[in-house]
């Protein structure tokens, strides 16, 4: 009671005395200087999976660093021109043979996309890994780069020149478990769900050992071939001690991705988003203010799925229409095309639409396009439901503008998507190879519904928002890279000491101090064994002081 008292006072007392130091200094203000000093600098942006969907990120945090005066080049394969969305970006093209090229075609959805297909990618960047490096290596010479931002996919020729030029190496993904990979987290791409927290001991083996195992066994042929031409090529091999990314920026933020603890020079800076975007062409905006509650369908820009798949997606939104769920639906077909519907739709009930005039738009509620400014559909207050594959961008738009999700994954990261979106409980999920016009239903009827998923949205929306400023960190942490660490008079011996955690150069076992625990594996049985022999010593000489009285 005294001592509450006691403390009362005092902290009055010292808020007085604040306030009178406060009182006498709070005259005059003069603004804190925040330049930082900046010179022009080259940056290289490389991927060599490239695309539209998978650059668009790292070029967006390229934006900032062009703003603030930085030249920034980006080299990669494939036909994509930027220069109309990037202003001020130039582009060296790694050639058409390569993985893009391949890729540009459209996906068939039922191909599955996991570790074997990067397996296949890492095959074709090995046949080309000499090609691809001296063109990283020419561009890095002509143009005098002084940093690489690096896409962190199969791009391993990018990663070679910059720390063989000893140049600060920037990583890029929104792929947490490549970056910082954690014992309790997986991913559906590897085989297993994204969190082995609530999983057997049975998978939790499985995920820990028997995958990572298959894994390797996939990747080794490509890696020992690799080695092999880095050895013709006289490119010295990285030591491993050294972190591969000098920095690694991931495109995702928590409340996505699950909560994990992560290394300094490993950073979340997603969601990124562009600053403008496309609006509604007048006929969308005319469509979508006259319905009050739309859903909207997209499955990116490769992907085609079979005719069947189609008529049960057409009829699901028929459907969803004719029971009131929605009074509205936008489907950009993007790469299906109207002839991947059959001519007719049949109803269990017996009943049969023509497709046709659907696709042709007589369907006064339903709206098919080939393409739609995608964020400004989610971003219009009367778009209550995404139906979408679940890539990485459609899921940071869905997110920012608080748009519930029905998922159908594919592949790759697709699956990871729809998990982290149904565990963060504003999703539901298909199975591609399973869909069912019931099961869509009634998933449609609870995103729309459910209190949980608008609360959830909600909350969502509001993290996406302040997590989308994060991308001017991203720039931040890069020129932090250009003026300080990242310099030559830094890369000798200080380099990245203030980023980098003792573990790495511990070593797991002392980093853990599992020696020290082992230890005990010593220590215990031997006290133990003293003890049982100090007990049987003393009861024996008790035993025998009875037997001597006795006698
Ligand atoms: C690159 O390597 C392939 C075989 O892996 C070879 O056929 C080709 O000639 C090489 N190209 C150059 C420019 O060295
Ligand atoms: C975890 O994986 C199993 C099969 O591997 C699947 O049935 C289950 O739905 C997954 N859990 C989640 C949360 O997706
Ligand atoms: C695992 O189960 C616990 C207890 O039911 C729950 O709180 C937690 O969210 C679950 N974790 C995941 C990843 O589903
Ligand atoms: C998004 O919506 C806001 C108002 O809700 C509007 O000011 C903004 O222009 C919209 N942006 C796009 C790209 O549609």
């Amino acid at each position: 009671m005294i001592n509450k008292n006691l403390i009362f006072l005092l902290s009055i007392l010292v808020l007085l005395l604040n306030q009178v130091h406060v009182n006498a200094v709070a005259q005059e203000y003069v603004p804190r200087n925040i330049d930082v000093e900046r010179s022009p600098k080259n940056i290289l942006v490389g991927s060599y999976v490239g695309g539209r969907s998978h650059l668009k990120p790292m070029l967006d945090v390229t934006t900032i660093l062009i703003e603030r005066g930085h030249n920034v080049i980006l080299l990669t394969s494939g036909k994509y021109e930027p220069s109309s969305e990037y202003p001020g970006l130039k582009q060296i093209t790694l050639g058409s043979k390569s993985l893009t090229a391949k890729n540009d075609r459209r996906i068939n959805i039922h191909k599955e996309v996991d570790y074997r297909t990067m397996g296949k990618f890492m095959e074709l960047a090995t046949a080309t890994y000499n090609v691809t490096y001296e063109k990283f290596k020419n561009a890095a010479k002509e143009d005098n780069i002084d940093l690489f931002i690096c896409d962190a996919l199969v791009n391993q020729a990018c990663i070679d020149v910059a720390n063989n030029l000893n140049k600060p190496l920037v990583g890029f993904t929104s792929f947490m478990q490549m970056m910082e990979p954690k014992p309790y987290k997986s991913d559906p791409m590897y085989g297993c769900n994204i969190s082995l927290e609530n999983e057997s001991f049975f998978e939790r083996f499985r995920c820990t050992l028997i995958q990572p195992l298959q894994i390797a066994y996939a990747y080794g042929p490509s890696i020992r071939k690799l080695n092999d031409i880095k050895g013709q090529m006289n490119i010295n091999p990285v030591s491993e001690k050294e972190p591969k990314f000098s920095l690694s920026l991931v495109d995702t933020f928590f409340g996505f991705e699950l909560p994990q603890s992560s290394a300094p020079n490993v950073q979340e800076i997603g969601p990124v988003l562009s600053e403008v975007y496309p609006p509604l062409t007048p006929e969308l905006s005319d469509f979508i203010n006259g319905h009050i509650r739309v859903l909207y369908v997209a499955f990116g820009t490769r992907f085609y799925t079979t005719i069947e798949n189609n008529n049960k997606i057409l009829q699901s939104l028929y459907e969803a229409i004719n029971n009131k769920m929605v009074d509205g639906v936008v489907w950009a077909l993007s790469e299906t095309s109207k002839d991947d519907f059959s001519p007719t739709l049949n109803f269990i009930d017996g009943t049969q639409v023509q497709t046709l005039p659907i696709l042709n738009n007589e369907h006064p509620h339903i709206h098919i396009t080939k393409f739609a400014p995608q964020f400004a559909v989610l971003n219009h207050t009367n778009t209550k439901l995404f139906f979408s594959h679940g890539g990485a961008g459609s899921t940071h738009e869905s997110l920012y503008t608080g748009t519930p999700m029905l998922v159908l994954p594919f592949g790759g990261d697709q699956m990871g998507n729809a998990q982290r979106l149904e565990t963060a409980g504003i999703a539901l999920s298909l199975n591609k190879n399973a869909l069912d016009v019931k099961d869509i239903l009634n998933k449609v009827n609870v995103l729309l519904n459910d209190e949980h998923v608008k609360k959830n949205s909600k909350r969502m929306k509001y993290l996406a928002r302040i997590n989308s400023n994060r991308k001017y960190r991203a720039a931040d942490l890069i020129e932090y890279m250009l003026y300080s660490s990242g310099l030559n008079e830094y890369l000798d011996d200080d380099f990245l000491k203030e980023w980098i955690p003792a573990e790495s150069r511990m070593g797991f076992i002392k980093a853990n101090n599992l020696d020290v625990y082992g230890s005990l594996l010593i220590i215990i049985p031997a006290l133990i064994g003293i003890a049982f022999n100090l007990i049987k010593h003393t009861s024996n000489s008790l035993f025998n002081r009875k037997k001597s009285k006795q006698a």
